[in-house]
């Protein structure tokens, strides 16, 4: 076998554990033996999943991007080893933070175990289906994929339907909630406007798969915990006059720098919920001039402990502030939230790479030669604050520096 497994499992600390080799998928190449069975992305030579899906090339391709930022994922590990950028990319393995690879998404935990690693794994049986399907069938019905053979179990197990949702539709790794919603899974480049088929079984999401149950009657008000969504929210406080940079010009130096001043109504340290004694969690979002998300920081820290000391405290003339020197959560070193009568209220948020949490190599990527931009601080049970950027000063790919409104 040429197996890439990890190397050290003990060195490993995953939030979720390690999976295996889940999408051992396919083998186009039946005429190299010792390829059974795509364990990366790319194995370095073109081989792999890029044999055929390409977006993800350079970390900068549209299925990269759109990965990364329509199903709201913040933590690089999720696909990637050691951070964000680093080589390989397993399909079925991934590091801290992260852990299943591709296959969080892309495959189910049955409770298998990785012949090669003897780690706990996830395994795509319906992906496979899909692209038996899609006549892909070089390692399908006939090849290396059967029961039995190379670890597998005989039987397969009976798949889970398509309304059961696969490790990573999960908050703490991303958006995705629900694997019978298009809205949540469409990705809006392909062609179509349906989500995964999961399951493999032909029909994807509600209501062409039957397992799917009808979804809950919308609601319009956001559920509490905290993301930003697919769209600006409305209705926010506005901010006259504020900034954004977002500068990733020396990679390790990334800096965030983010204020909505001027807030447009009297603000009181209610409007900005209660980080202290309360839950009260926020999220920088910011959108590009056609409102599509850009980037987002999470800032779930209400009550948490920085550096031995409460993050948040109410600080003099009831300002909330925010203070973590090791900036472990989405970056953010820095925020103060200031109440105020009209024209007074202020928001400052710094972030910077400190400890690698810092979301970076997207959103100077999406925002490149955008015109206006969005940003937006929402909170999970308060008001939100809204700032159009309009003058733009620099949006290059690797600095976006830009004033408004
Ligand atoms: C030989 C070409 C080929 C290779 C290699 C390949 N795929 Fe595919 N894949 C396809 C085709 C064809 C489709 C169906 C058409 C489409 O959705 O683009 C597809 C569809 C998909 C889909 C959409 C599934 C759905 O439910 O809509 C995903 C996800 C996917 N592939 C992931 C992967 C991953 C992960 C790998 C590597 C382990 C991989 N593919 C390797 C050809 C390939
Ligand atoms: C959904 C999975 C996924 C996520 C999440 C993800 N990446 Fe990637 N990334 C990939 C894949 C796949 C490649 C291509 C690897 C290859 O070519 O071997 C890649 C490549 C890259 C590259 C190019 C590396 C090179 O040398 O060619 C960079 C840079 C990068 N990613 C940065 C990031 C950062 C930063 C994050 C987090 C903010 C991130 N990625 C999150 C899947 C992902
Ligand atoms: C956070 C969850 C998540 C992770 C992790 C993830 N994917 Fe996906 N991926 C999705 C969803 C959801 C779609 C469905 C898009 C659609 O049907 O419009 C998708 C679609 C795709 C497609 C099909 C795009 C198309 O043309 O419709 C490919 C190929 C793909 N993913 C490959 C990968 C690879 C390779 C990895 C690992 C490097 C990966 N994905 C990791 C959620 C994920």
């Amino acid at each position: 076998m040429i197996a890439l497994e990890p190397r050290t499992a003990t060195s490993v600390k995953s939030i979720a554990r390690p999976a295996g080799a889940a999408l051992a998928l396919l083998t186009v190449m039946l005429w190299t033996p010792s390829v059974h069975a795509y364990k990366w992305y790319d194995n370095g030579s073109g081989t792999g999943c890029v044999s055929c899906h390409t977006g993800f090339v350079g970390g900068n391709g549209p299925l990269h991007l759109q990965h990364r930022t329509r199903f709201g994922v913040v933590t690089c590990n999720l696909c990637h080893q050691n951070g964000g950028g680093t080589k390989p990319v397993l399909t079925y393995w991934s590091g801290p933070g992260g852990g299943y690879g591709c296959a969080g998404c892309h495959g189910q935990d049955y409770g298998e175990t990785s012949p090669t690693s003897g780690f706990p794994k996830a395994t795509s049986y319906g992906l496979r289906l899909v692209h038996v399907a899609n006549g892909v069938t070089a390692c399908g019905p006939s090849g290396c994929h059967q029961p039995g053979a190379l670890g597998a179990p005989d039987p397969f197990p009976t798949l889970y339907g398509e309304n059961v949702p696969p490790p990573y539709y999960n908050p703490m790794f991303s958006q995705l909630t629900d694997p019978c919603s298009s809205q949540q899974e469409d990705l809006p480049f392909d062609a179509d406007s349906v989500g995964l088929d999961n399951d493999g079984n032909g029909a994807a999401d509600y209501p062409a798969d039957s397992n799917c149950p009808p979804p809950p009657t919308p609601t319009a008000t956001p559920t509490p915990g905290i993301s930003c969504g697919m769209a600006p929210a409305q209705g926010c406080i506005a901010s006259g006059k504020g900034s954004l940079l977002v500068d990733e010009k020396k990679p390790g130096k990334e800096r965030l720098d983010v204020t909505l001043g001027k807030l447009q109504a009297a603000v009181t340290p209610g409007e900005f919920g209660d980080p202290v004694t309360g839950t009260t969690a926020y999220a920088l979002c910011i959108y590009d001039a056609l409102d599509q998300l850009a980037g987002q920081y999470p800032l779930v820290r209400a009550g948490a402990t920085c550096n031995g000391k409460p993050c948040w405290k109410l600080a003099a003339k009831k300002h909330y502030v925010y203070t973590d020197k090791y900036a472990t959560a989405a970056g953010i070193a820095q925020a103060k939230l200031s109440s105020g009568a009209t024209g007074k209220g202020k928001i400052k948020i710094k972030g910077k790479n400190t400890s690698n949490q810092l979301p970076t190599g997207v959103t100077t990527a999406l925002l490149q030669n955008q015109s206006q931009v969005t940003v937006q601080v929402v909170s999970s049970n308060a008001a939100c604050f809204s700032l159009d950027v309009t003058k733009v000063k620099k949006a290059d790919g690797s600095i976006f520096k830009a004033a408004g409104p």
